[in-house]
Protein backbone atom coordinates (compact mmCIF):
# COMPACT_ATOMS: atom_id res chain seq x y z
CA UNK A 1 0.00 0.00 0.00
CA UNK A 2 2.85 2.30 0.96
CA UNK A 3 4.47 1.67 -2.16
CA UNK A 4 1.50 1.67 -4.23
CA UNK A 5 0.81 5.64 -2.99
CA UNK A 6 5.04 6.21 -3.57
CA UNK A 7 4.53 5.06 -6.97
CA UNK A 8 1.45 7.07 -7.72
CA UNK A 9 3.01 10.65 -6.41
CA UNK A 10 6.40 9.35 -8.29
CA UNK A 11 4.44 9.23 -11.33
CA UNK A 12 2.39 12.59 -10.55
CA UNK A 13 5.68 14.14 -10.34
CA UNK A 14 6.32 13.48 -13.94
CA UNK A 15 4.77 16.60 -15.10
CA UNK A 16 3.40 17.41 -18.27
CA UNK A 17 6.39 18.32 -21.01
CA UNK A 18 6.83 22.35 -20.81
CA UNK A 19 5.47 24.14 -23.70
CA UNK A 20 7.78 24.34 -26.28
CA UNK A 21 10.54 26.94 -25.76
CA UNK A 22 11.20 29.59 -27.99
CA UNK A 23 13.79 28.83 -31.10
CA UNK A 24 16.58 31.05 -29.10
CA UNK A 25 16.70 28.69 -26.27
CA UNK A 26 16.55 24.88 -27.80
CA UNK A 27 17.96 25.95 -31.21
CA UNK A 28 20.75 26.67 -33.28
CA UNK A 29 20.67 29.99 -34.21
CA UNK A 30 24.65 30.85 -32.57
CA UNK A 31 26.02 29.32 -35.52
CA UNK A 32 24.70 28.54 -39.35
CA UNK A 33 23.06 25.37 -39.17
CA UNK A 34 24.79 24.24 -42.96
CA UNK A 35 28.32 24.67 -41.23
CA UNK A 36 29.96 22.26 -42.75
CA UNK A 37 33.53 20.26 -42.37
CA UNK A 38 36.02 21.39 -44.66
CA UNK A 39 36.19 18.46 -47.81
CA UNK A 40 37.58 15.19 -47.51
CA UNK A 41 40.06 13.59 -50.04
CA UNK A 42 37.87 12.01 -52.27
CA UNK A 43 38.87 8.10 -52.71
CA UNK A 44 39.83 6.32 -56.40
CA UNK A 45 41.60 3.46 -57.51
CA UNK A 46 43.84 3.40 -60.60
CA UNK A 47 46.77 1.36 -62.66
CA UNK A 48 49.21 3.85 -63.04
CA UNK A 49 49.65 6.96 -60.81
CA UNK A 50 48.33 10.46 -61.90
CA UNK A 51 51.51 12.43 -62.04
CA UNK A 52 52.53 15.75 -59.46
CA UNK A 53 50.90 13.66 -56.24
CA UNK A 54 52.48 13.25 -53.01
CA UNK A 55 53.78 9.31 -52.97
CA UNK A 56 52.78 7.00 -50.41
CA UNK A 57 54.45 3.96 -50.58
CA UNK A 58 53.61 1.10 -47.67
CA UNK A 59 55.72 -0.84 -46.46
CA UNK A 60 56.25 -4.10 -45.15
CA UNK A 61 60.18 -4.29 -44.24
CA UNK A 62 63.23 -2.55 -45.41
CA UNK A 63 63.09 -3.11 -49.06
CA UNK A 64 61.03 -1.09 -51.59
CA UNK A 65 58.53 -3.20 -53.40
CA UNK A 66 58.13 -2.97 -57.08
CA UNK A 67 55.57 -0.20 -57.55
CA UNK A 68 53.82 -0.79 -60.88
CA UNK A 69 52.09 2.07 -62.03
CA UNK A 70 54.26 4.76 -60.26
CA UNK A 71 56.37 6.60 -62.40
CA UNK A 72 59.99 6.14 -60.25
CA UNK A 73 63.30 6.07 -62.23
CA UNK A 74 65.71 4.19 -61.16
CA UNK A 75 67.96 6.62 -59.76
CA UNK A 76 64.64 7.94 -58.07
CA UNK A 77 64.51 4.15 -56.26
CA UNK A 78 67.86 4.34 -55.59
CA UNK A 79 67.84 7.69 -53.87
CA UNK A 80 64.68 6.40 -51.65
CA UNK A 81 66.40 3.42 -50.59
CA UNK A 82 69.19 5.09 -49.99
CA UNK A 83 67.11 7.48 -46.78
CA UNK A 84 65.24 4.74 -46.03
CA UNK A 85 68.35 2.51 -45.07
CA UNK A 86 70.68 5.65 -43.84
CA UNK A 87 67.49 6.77 -41.74
CA UNK A 88 66.68 2.82 -40.61
CA UNK A 89 63.48 2.62 -41.76
CA UNK A 90 62.45 -0.99 -41.06
CA UNK A 91 58.65 -0.82 -42.01
CA UNK A 92 57.71 -1.71 -38.77
CA UNK A 93 53.70 -0.65 -38.05
CA UNK A 94 53.02 2.88 -37.18
CA UNK A 95 57.05 3.81 -38.83
CA UNK A 96 56.82 6.73 -41.08
CA UNK A 97 59.38 8.38 -42.91
CA UNK A 98 58.81 11.92 -44.97
CA UNK A 99 61.33 12.71 -48.13
CA UNK A 100 61.22 15.44 -49.80
CA UNK A 101 63.10 16.31 -52.93
CA UNK A 102 63.55 13.14 -54.82
CA UNK A 103 62.73 13.92 -58.50
CA UNK A 104 60.14 16.01 -59.40
CA UNK A 105 57.96 14.23 -56.29
CA UNK A 106 56.61 16.60 -54.20
CA UNK A 107 56.93 14.45 -51.31
CA UNK A 108 57.06 10.88 -50.60
CA UNK A 109 55.77 9.32 -47.85
CA UNK A 110 56.92 5.34 -46.61
CA UNK A 111 54.85 4.46 -43.98
CA UNK A 112 55.51 0.48 -42.42
CA UNK A 113 52.35 -1.57 -42.07
CA UNK A 114 54.50 -4.68 -40.14
CA UNK A 115 55.76 -7.88 -42.13
CA UNK A 116 52.27 -10.19 -43.74
CA UNK A 117 50.08 -7.24 -42.52
CA UNK A 118 46.72 -8.01 -41.22
CA UNK A 119 43.64 -6.23 -43.16
CA UNK A 120 43.69 -3.62 -39.92
CA UNK A 121 47.31 -3.28 -40.58
CA UNK A 122 46.95 -2.26 -43.47
CA UNK A 123 43.69 0.27 -42.91
CA UNK A 124 46.34 1.29 -39.45
CA UNK A 125 49.05 2.36 -42.83
CA UNK A 126 46.33 4.37 -44.61
CA UNK A 127 45.13 6.49 -41.46
CA UNK A 128 48.60 7.06 -40.86
CA UNK A 129 49.27 8.26 -43.95
CA UNK A 130 46.15 10.44 -43.73
CA UNK A 131 47.31 11.96 -40.66
CA UNK A 132 50.91 12.45 -41.77
CA UNK A 133 49.54 14.20 -45.08
CA UNK A 134 46.81 16.50 -43.26
CA UNK A 135 48.17 19.54 -45.01
CA UNK A 136 49.57 18.43 -47.73
CA UNK A 137 48.93 20.58 -51.01
CA UNK A 138 48.85 18.19 -53.46
CA UNK A 139 46.63 14.89 -54.42
CA UNK A 140 48.21 12.05 -53.03
CA UNK A 141 48.79 7.88 -54.20
CA UNK A 142 49.31 4.86 -52.39
CA UNK A 143 51.23 2.41 -53.39
CA UNK A 144 52.79 -0.37 -51.91
CA UNK A 145 53.20 -4.28 -51.90
CA UNK A 146 49.67 -5.34 -51.48
CA UNK A 147 46.80 -6.86 -53.82
CA UNK A 148 44.07 -5.67 -54.96
CA UNK A 149 41.90 -6.26 -52.20
CA UNK A 150 44.21 -4.91 -49.40
CA UNK A 151 44.23 -1.71 -51.13
CA UNK A 152 40.56 -1.47 -50.10
CA UNK A 153 41.44 -2.05 -46.28
CA UNK A 154 44.60 0.75 -46.68
CA UNK A 155 41.54 3.18 -48.70
CA UNK A 156 39.12 2.28 -45.79
CA UNK A 157 42.24 3.74 -43.30
CA UNK A 158 42.99 6.84 -45.11
CA UNK A 159 39.20 7.43 -45.04
CA UNK A 160 38.46 7.18 -41.61
CA UNK A 161 41.99 8.86 -40.84
CA UNK A 162 41.60 11.62 -42.83
CA UNK A 163 38.12 12.88 -40.32
CA UNK A 164 38.47 16.42 -39.34
CA UNK A 165 35.39 18.62 -36.94
CA UNK A 166 36.47 21.75 -38.32
CA UNK A 167 33.05 23.37 -39.15
CA UNK A 168 32.90 25.74 -36.76
CA UNK A 169 35.87 26.96 -37.08
CA UNK A 170 36.15 30.55 -39.15
CA UNK A 171 39.65 31.50 -38.23
CA UNK A 172 43.54 29.37 -37.69
CA UNK A 173 41.23 26.87 -39.48
CA UNK A 174 43.89 24.13 -41.05
CA UNK A 175 45.01 24.00 -44.73
CA UNK A 176 42.10 21.64 -46.31
CA UNK A 177 43.61 19.10 -48.39
CA UNK A 178 43.84 19.76 -51.93
CA UNK A 179 43.39 16.77 -54.51
CA UNK A 180 42.25 13.06 -54.13
CA UNK A 181 43.59 10.20 -52.99
CA UNK A 182 44.50 7.59 -55.57
CA UNK A 183 45.43 3.72 -54.46
CA UNK A 184 47.40 2.70 -57.50
CA UNK A 185 47.26 -1.42 -58.43
CA UNK A 186 47.12 -3.90 -61.03
CA UNK A 187 43.05 -4.38 -60.69
CA UNK A 188 41.54 -1.21 -59.68
CA UNK A 189 37.94 -2.60 -60.88
CA UNK A 190 38.44 -5.49 -57.90
CA UNK A 191 39.80 -2.92 -55.46
CA UNK A 192 36.83 -0.07 -56.01
CA UNK A 193 34.32 -3.10 -55.85
CA UNK A 194 36.44 -5.08 -52.22
CA UNK A 195 35.94 -0.83 -51.40
CA UNK A 196 32.31 -0.35 -52.31
CA UNK A 197 30.83 -3.72 -50.52
CA UNK A 198 32.33 -2.90 -47.16
CA UNK A 199 34.35 0.26 -46.34
CA UNK A 200 32.91 2.66 -48.18
CA UNK A 201 29.31 2.77 -45.99
CA UNK A 202 31.41 1.63 -42.82
CA UNK A 203 33.13 5.23 -43.20
CA UNK A 204 29.49 6.66 -43.76
CA UNK A 205 28.93 5.23 -40.95
CA UNK A 206 31.71 6.26 -38.49
CA UNK A 207 31.40 9.59 -39.97
CA UNK A 208 28.11 9.95 -38.40
CA UNK A 209 28.51 8.85 -34.92
CA UNK A 210 31.75 11.30 -34.98
CA UNK A 211 29.59 14.18 -36.22
CA UNK A 212 27.20 13.69 -33.61
CA UNK A 213 29.34 13.34 -30.83
CA UNK A 214 31.42 15.73 -31.72
CA UNK A 215 28.78 18.11 -31.82
CA UNK A 216 28.03 20.36 -29.07
CA UNK A 217 24.43 19.92 -26.97
CA UNK A 218 23.44 23.20 -28.14
CA UNK A 219 23.31 21.62 -31.50
CA UNK A 220 22.39 18.09 -30.66
CA UNK A 221 19.69 17.50 -28.43
CA UNK A 222 17.41 14.43 -29.03
CA UNK A 223 15.06 16.18 -31.48
CA UNK A 224 17.94 17.17 -33.76
CA UNK A 225 19.83 13.79 -32.71
CA UNK A 226 16.68 12.28 -34.69
CA UNK A 227 16.49 14.84 -37.19
CA UNK A 228 20.10 14.46 -38.39
CA UNK A 229 19.57 10.73 -38.52
CA UNK A 230 16.53 10.99 -40.87
CA UNK A 231 19.07 12.79 -43.01
CA UNK A 232 21.83 10.38 -42.58
CA UNK A 233 19.44 7.16 -44.38
CA UNK A 234 17.19 9.03 -46.36
CA UNK A 235 17.14 6.92 -49.21
CA UNK A 236 18.52 3.68 -47.51
CA UNK A 237 17.44 0.42 -48.34
CA UNK A 238 15.58 -1.92 -45.87
CA UNK A 239 15.48 0.62 -43.13
CA UNK A 240 12.23 1.48 -40.95
CA UNK A 241 12.81 4.38 -38.21
CA UNK A 242 10.32 4.82 -35.62
CA UNK A 243 10.19 7.44 -33.33
CA UNK A 244 8.74 8.10 -29.78
CA UNK A 245 8.11 11.47 -28.08
CA UNK A 246 7.50 12.08 -24.57
CA UNK A 247 3.92 11.73 -24.97
CA UNK A 248 4.04 8.48 -26.77
CA UNK A 249 6.91 7.05 -24.06
CA UNK A 250 4.95 8.23 -20.98
CA UNK A 251 2.16 6.29 -22.61
CA UNK A 252 3.61 2.96 -22.41
CA UNK A 253 4.79 3.60 -19.11
CA UNK A 254 8.44 4.38 -19.47
CA UNK A 255 8.94 6.43 -16.17
CA UNK A 256 12.52 6.10 -15.86
CA UNK A 257 13.21 7.25 -19.51
CA UNK A 258 11.21 9.91 -18.94
CA UNK A 259 12.29 10.75 -15.47
CA UNK A 260 16.22 11.60 -16.74
CA UNK A 261 15.21 13.82 -19.02
CA UNK A 262 12.40 16.06 -17.09
CA UNK A 263 14.68 18.97 -15.83
CA UNK A 264 15.35 19.76 -19.26
CA UNK A 265 13.06 21.81 -22.08
CA UNK A 266 14.66 19.72 -24.83
CA UNK A 267 11.99 16.20 -25.09
CA UNK A 268 13.55 13.14 -24.39
CA UNK A 269 12.87 10.69 -27.25
CA UNK A 270 13.43 6.75 -28.27
CA UNK A 271 14.54 5.98 -31.21
CA UNK A 272 14.53 2.64 -33.50
CA UNK A 273 16.40 2.36 -36.42
CA UNK A 274 15.37 -0.91 -38.11
CA UNK A 275 17.68 -2.45 -40.77
CA UNK A 276 16.47 -5.92 -42.59
CA UNK A 277 18.97 -7.18 -45.07
CA UNK A 278 17.74 -9.73 -47.89
CA UNK A 279 17.06 -13.58 -46.82
CA UNK A 280 17.71 -12.92 -43.02
CA UNK A 281 16.18 -14.15 -39.87
CA UNK A 282 13.19 -12.70 -38.53
CA UNK A 283 14.64 -11.93 -35.07
CA UNK A 284 17.45 -8.94 -34.89
CA UNK A 285 19.94 -8.02 -33.26
CA UNK A 286 19.69 -5.50 -30.85
CA UNK A 287 21.97 -2.46 -30.38
CA UNK A 288 20.91 -0.14 -27.91
CA UNK A 289 22.89 2.64 -27.07
CA UNK A 290 22.84 5.55 -24.29
CA UNK A 291 22.05 9.11 -25.59
CA UNK A 292 22.46 11.29 -23.29
CA UNK A 293 23.09 14.67 -25.21
CA UNK A 294 24.18 16.72 -21.88
CA UNK A 295 25.15 15.15 -19.11
CA UNK A 296 25.12 17.94 -16.18
CA UNK A 297 24.37 14.90 -13.58
CA UNK A 298 21.27 16.65 -12.66
CA UNK A 299 20.15 17.31 -9.57
CA UNK A 300 23.65 15.69 -8.71
CA UNK A 301 25.22 18.19 -10.56
CA UNK A 302 28.76 17.33 -11.32
CA UNK A 303 31.61 19.56 -10.86
CA UNK A 304 32.40 22.38 -13.49
CA UNK A 305 35.57 20.89 -14.90
CA UNK A 306 35.39 18.52 -17.74
CA UNK A 307 31.60 19.22 -17.63
CA UNK A 308 31.89 19.92 -20.80
CA UNK A 309 32.86 16.53 -22.29
CA UNK A 310 29.65 15.54 -21.34
CA UNK A 311 28.33 16.89 -24.71
CA UNK A 312 30.07 13.00 -25.69
CA UNK A 313 27.48 11.35 -23.72
CA UNK A 314 25.37 10.48 -26.51
CA UNK A 315 28.26 8.38 -27.73
CA UNK A 316 26.93 4.70 -27.22
CA UNK A 317 23.86 6.37 -29.74
CA UNK A 318 25.71 7.85 -31.83
CA UNK A 319 27.74 4.36 -32.60
CA UNK A 320 25.01 2.24 -32.60
CA UNK A 321 23.22 4.30 -35.41
CA UNK A 322 26.37 4.45 -37.26
CA UNK A 323 26.57 1.00 -37.24
CA UNK A 324 23.11 0.77 -38.88
CA UNK A 325 24.44 3.27 -41.58
CA UNK A 326 26.74 1.52 -42.57
CA UNK A 327 25.42 -1.97 -42.52
CA UNK A 328 22.07 -0.74 -44.39
CA UNK A 329 24.01 1.36 -46.76
CA UNK A 330 26.28 -1.66 -47.87
CA UNK A 331 23.19 -3.72 -48.48
CA UNK A 332 24.58 -6.45 -45.45
CA UNK A 333 22.51 -9.56 -45.08
CA UNK A 334 21.72 -8.79 -41.45
CA UNK A 335 18.88 -7.99 -39.82
CA UNK A 336 19.77 -5.33 -36.48
CA UNK A 337 17.64 -2.57 -34.66
CA UNK A 338 19.39 0.06 -33.40
CA UNK A 339 17.66 2.11 -29.78
CA UNK A 340 18.86 5.34 -28.90
CA UNK A 341 17.88 5.93 -25.51
CA UNK A 342 17.86 9.98 -25.77
CA UNK A 343 17.19 12.46 -22.77
CA UNK A 344 19.07 15.54 -21.62
CA UNK A 345 20.12 15.01 -18.09
CA UNK A 346 19.57 19.01 -16.67
CA UNK A 347 18.87 20.36 -12.97
CA UNK A 348 15.87 22.19 -12.94
CA UNK A 349 12.58 22.68 -10.46
CA UNK A 350 11.18 20.00 -12.62
CA UNK A 351 14.10 17.99 -12.48
CA UNK A 352 13.85 14.47 -10.26
CA UNK A 353 15.22 14.22 -6.71
CA UNK A 354 17.50 11.67 -5.18
CA UNK A 355 15.40 9.18 -3.96
CA UNK A 356 12.52 9.52 -6.19
CA UNK A 357 11.24 6.54 -7.40
CA UNK A 358 10.25 5.75 -11.35
CA UNK A 359 8.75 2.52 -12.54
CA UNK A 360 9.97 1.17 -16.36
CA UNK A 361 7.62 -0.02 -18.64
CA UNK A 362 6.77 -3.39 -17.34
CA UNK A 363 6.24 -1.93 -13.82
CA UNK A 364 9.81 -2.58 -12.49
CA UNK A 365 10.38 0.12 -10.09
CA UNK A 366 13.85 1.85 -9.06
CA UNK A 367 14.66 4.02 -6.64
CA UNK A 368 16.96 7.14 -7.68
CA UNK A 369 19.62 8.06 -5.44
CA UNK A 370 21.83 9.43 -7.78
CA UNK A 371 20.70 11.81 -10.69
CA UNK A 372 24.00 11.49 -12.22
CA UNK A 373 23.80 7.83 -12.45
CA UNK A 374 21.09 8.34 -15.30
CA UNK A 375 22.91 6.12 -18.16
CA UNK A 376 21.18 2.88 -16.76
CA UNK A 377 17.56 4.67 -16.15
CA UNK A 378 17.32 5.31 -19.56
CA UNK A 379 18.84 2.33 -21.10
CA UNK A 380 16.22 0.16 -18.32
CA UNK A 381 13.19 1.60 -20.41
CA UNK A 382 14.65 1.11 -23.72
CA UNK A 383 16.02 -2.16 -23.10
CA UNK A 384 12.72 -3.37 -22.53
CA UNK A 385 11.17 -1.07 -25.05
CA UNK A 386 13.19 -3.40 -27.42
CA UNK A 387 12.33 -6.54 -26.12
CA UNK A 388 8.81 -6.38 -26.02
CA UNK A 389 8.77 -4.48 -29.70
CA UNK A 390 10.93 -6.18 -31.01
CA UNK A 391 11.66 -9.89 -29.81
CA UNK A 392 15.41 -9.65 -30.52
CA UNK A 393 17.46 -12.82 -30.56
CA UNK A 394 20.72 -10.68 -28.18
CA UNK A 395 20.97 -7.30 -27.18
CA UNK A 396 23.96 -5.35 -26.96
CA UNK A 397 24.37 -2.07 -25.18
CA UNK A 398 26.09 0.87 -25.39
CA UNK A 399 27.43 3.35 -23.09
CA UNK A 400 29.40 5.80 -21.34
CA UNK A 401 28.55 4.41 -18.17
CA UNK A 402 30.72 4.85 -15.44
CA UNK A 403 33.86 7.04 -14.68
CA UNK A 404 34.93 3.61 -13.05
CA UNK A 405 35.20 1.91 -16.32
CA UNK A 406 38.17 4.71 -17.22
CA UNK A 407 39.92 3.89 -14.10
CA UNK A 408 40.37 0.69 -14.70
CA UNK A 409 40.79 0.50 -18.90
CA UNK A 410 41.65 4.29 -19.47
CA UNK A 411 41.57 4.68 -23.32
CA UNK A 412 42.47 0.99 -24.35
CA UNK A 413 39.94 -1.48 -24.23
CA UNK A 414 36.04 -0.49 -23.80
CA UNK A 415 34.98 -2.86 -20.54
CA UNK A 416 32.89 -5.89 -21.63
CA UNK A 417 30.01 -7.22 -19.59
CA UNK A 418 27.96 -10.39 -20.57
CA UNK A 419 25.89 -12.74 -19.46
CA UNK A 420 26.06 -14.96 -22.56
CA UNK A 421 29.67 -16.93 -23.25
CA UNK A 422 28.72 -16.77 -26.95
CA UNK A 423 27.93 -13.40 -27.39
CA UNK A 424 30.73 -12.20 -25.26
CA UNK A 425 32.80 -14.38 -27.43
CA UNK A 426 31.71 -13.03 -30.84
CA UNK A 427 32.11 -9.31 -29.06
CA UNK A 428 35.39 -9.87 -28.36
CA UNK A 429 36.50 -11.37 -31.64
CA UNK A 430 34.57 -8.42 -33.70
CA UNK A 431 36.86 -6.34 -31.72
CA UNK A 432 39.78 -7.75 -32.28
CA UNK A 433 39.08 -7.80 -35.77
CA UNK A 434 38.15 -4.18 -36.31
CA UNK A 435 40.34 -2.72 -33.61
CA UNK A 436 38.21 -1.38 -31.06
CA UNK A 437 39.04 -3.50 -28.09
CA UNK A 438 37.25 -4.43 -25.29
CA UNK A 439 37.94 -6.29 -21.51
CA UNK A 440 35.68 -8.38 -20.40
CA UNK A 441 34.67 -7.47 -16.87
CA UNK A 442 33.18 -9.04 -14.00
CA UNK A 443 29.40 -9.40 -13.34
CA UNK A 444 29.43 -11.49 -10.14
CA UNK A 445 25.93 -11.68 -9.07
CA UNK A 446 26.83 -10.88 -5.47
CA UNK A 447 27.76 -7.61 -6.56
CA UNK A 448 24.07 -7.10 -7.46
CA UNK A 449 22.78 -7.37 -3.97
CA UNK A 450 24.41 -3.84 -3.56
CA UNK A 451 22.12 -2.97 -5.62
CA UNK A 452 18.85 -3.90 -3.18
CA UNK A 453 16.56 -1.43 -2.49
CA UNK A 454 14.98 -1.12 0.82
CA UNK A 455 11.85 0.35 -0.81
CA UNK A 456 11.96 -0.17 -4.43
CA UNK A 457 12.81 -3.27 -6.36
CA UNK A 458 16.39 -1.43 -7.11
CA UNK A 459 18.24 1.70 -6.35
CA UNK A 460 20.40 3.20 -9.34
CA UNK A 461 23.53 3.12 -7.62
CA UNK A 462 25.05 1.49 -4.22
CA UNK A 463 25.75 4.40 -1.63
CA UNK A 464 29.64 4.51 -0.54
CA UNK A 465 32.21 2.08 -2.33
CA UNK A 466 31.83 -0.60 -4.78
CA UNK A 467 33.10 -1.58 -8.48
CA UNK A 468 31.42 1.22 -9.90
CA UNK A 469 30.95 -0.16 -13.81
CA UNK A 470 29.87 -3.75 -12.70
CA UNK A 471 26.64 -2.41 -10.80
CA UNK A 472 26.01 -0.14 -13.80
CA UNK A 473 26.08 -3.15 -15.68
CA UNK A 474 24.03 -4.94 -13.06
CA UNK A 475 21.57 -2.47 -12.55
CA UNK A 476 21.09 -2.28 -16.81
CA UNK A 477 20.77 -6.17 -16.79
CA UNK A 478 18.19 -6.22 -14.22
CA UNK A 479 15.86 -5.08 -16.77
CA UNK A 480 16.52 -7.81 -19.61
CA UNK A 481 15.40 -10.85 -19.54
CA UNK A 482 17.95 -13.68 -18.42
CA UNK A 483 16.68 -16.05 -21.29
CA UNK A 484 17.86 -13.68 -23.81
CA UNK A 485 21.68 -13.09 -24.59
CA UNK A 486 22.96 -9.86 -23.32
CA UNK A 487 25.90 -7.71 -23.40
CA UNK A 488 26.87 -4.28 -22.46
CA UNK A 489 30.05 -2.51 -23.41
CA UNK A 490 30.55 0.11 -21.26
CA UNK A 491 32.62 2.97 -23.36
CA UNK A 492 33.22 5.74 -21.06
CA UNK A 493 37.16 5.67 -21.88
CA UNK A 494 37.48 5.15 -25.27
CA UNK A 495 34.63 7.81 -26.82
CA UNK A 496 37.07 10.54 -26.84
CA UNK A 497 40.52 10.65 -28.07
CA UNK A 498 42.97 13.03 -26.73
CA UNK A 499 45.70 12.12 -29.08
CA UNK A 500 45.29 11.06 -32.46
CA UNK A 501 46.36 7.19 -33.46
CA UNK A 502 46.27 6.34 -36.93
CA UNK A 503 42.24 5.43 -37.22
CA UNK A 504 41.35 8.12 -34.88
CA UNK A 505 41.73 11.53 -35.00
CA UNK A 506 41.81 13.37 -31.84
CA UNK A 507 38.36 13.97 -30.76
CA UNK A 508 35.07 11.92 -30.56
CA UNK A 509 36.18 8.70 -31.81
CA UNK A 510 32.99 6.74 -33.10
CA UNK A 511 33.87 3.92 -31.16
CA UNK A 512 31.62 0.97 -31.51
CA UNK A 513 30.21 1.49 -35.16
CA UNK A 514 33.47 -0.67 -36.35
CA UNK A 515 32.88 -3.10 -33.50
CA UNK A 516 29.30 -3.66 -33.85
CA UNK A 517 29.52 -3.37 -37.82
CA UNK A 518 31.95 -6.34 -37.55
CA UNK A 519 29.60 -8.14 -35.04
CA UNK A 520 26.60 -7.90 -36.99
CA UNK A 521 28.08 -9.44 -40.11
CA UNK A 522 29.75 -12.23 -38.51
CA UNK A 523 26.63 -13.18 -36.35
CA UNK A 524 23.80 -13.86 -39.00
N1 LIG B 1 28.29 9.93 -18.19
C1 LIG B 1 28.82 9.58 -16.93
C2 LIG B 1 30.02 8.65 -17.02
C3 LIG B 1 31.27 9.20 -17.62
C4 LIG B 1 32.31 9.60 -16.82
C5 LIG B 1 31.45 9.22 -18.99
C6 LIG B 1 33.48 10.05 -17.38
C7 LIG B 1 32.63 9.67 -19.56
C8 LIG B 1 33.65 10.08 -18.75
C9 LIG B 1 27.76 8.86 -16.11
O1 LIG B 1 26.46 9.23 -16.34
C10 LIG B 1 28.04 9.15 -14.68
O2 LIG B 1 27.96 10.28 -14.30
N2 LIG B 1 28.39 8.11 -13.92
C11 LIG B 1 28.67 8.24 -12.55
C12 LIG B 1 27.94 7.14 -11.82
C13 LIG B 1 27.97 7.27 -10.33
C14 LIG B 1 27.13 8.44 -9.90
C15 LIG B 1 27.47 5.99 -9.73
C16 LIG B 1 30.17 8.09 -12.36
O3 LIG B 1 30.78 7.26 -13.03
O4 LIG B 1 30.73 8.83 -11.56
ZN1 LIG C 1 26.06 10.01 -18.21
MN1 LIG D 1 25.87 10.90 -15.20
Amino acid sequence: MRIKSLLLSACLTLAPAPAAMAQSVIGSGVVPATAANSAERAIGFAETAPAGAALVVIMTDATLPPLDGVALTAAERQAVAAAATAAGFDGKAGSTLSLRGIGAHPRILLVGAGATPSSLALAEAGGKAAQELKSEAHPVTIAGAFGDISAADAAYGFAVGQYRFDRYKTVDKNTPPTGAVTLVGADPAAAETAFARRWKSLVDGVRLSRDLANEPANIIYPESFVARVREAFAGAPGVSIEVLDEAAMRKLGMGTLVGVGQGSPRGSRLLAVRYRGAGTSDAPIAFVGKGITFDSGGISLKPGNGMWNMKGDMSGAASVVGAALSLAKSRAPVHVVAVAALAENMPDGNAQRPGDITRTMSGKTIEMLNADAEGRLVLADANEYVAATYKPRAIVNIATLTGSIVGALDDQYAGLFARDEKLADALLAAGAASGEELWRMPLHKNYAEKLKSDIADIRNIAPGQGPGASLGAHAIGFFVDEATPWAHLDIAGVNQADKATPLVPKGMTGFGVRLLDQLARDSE
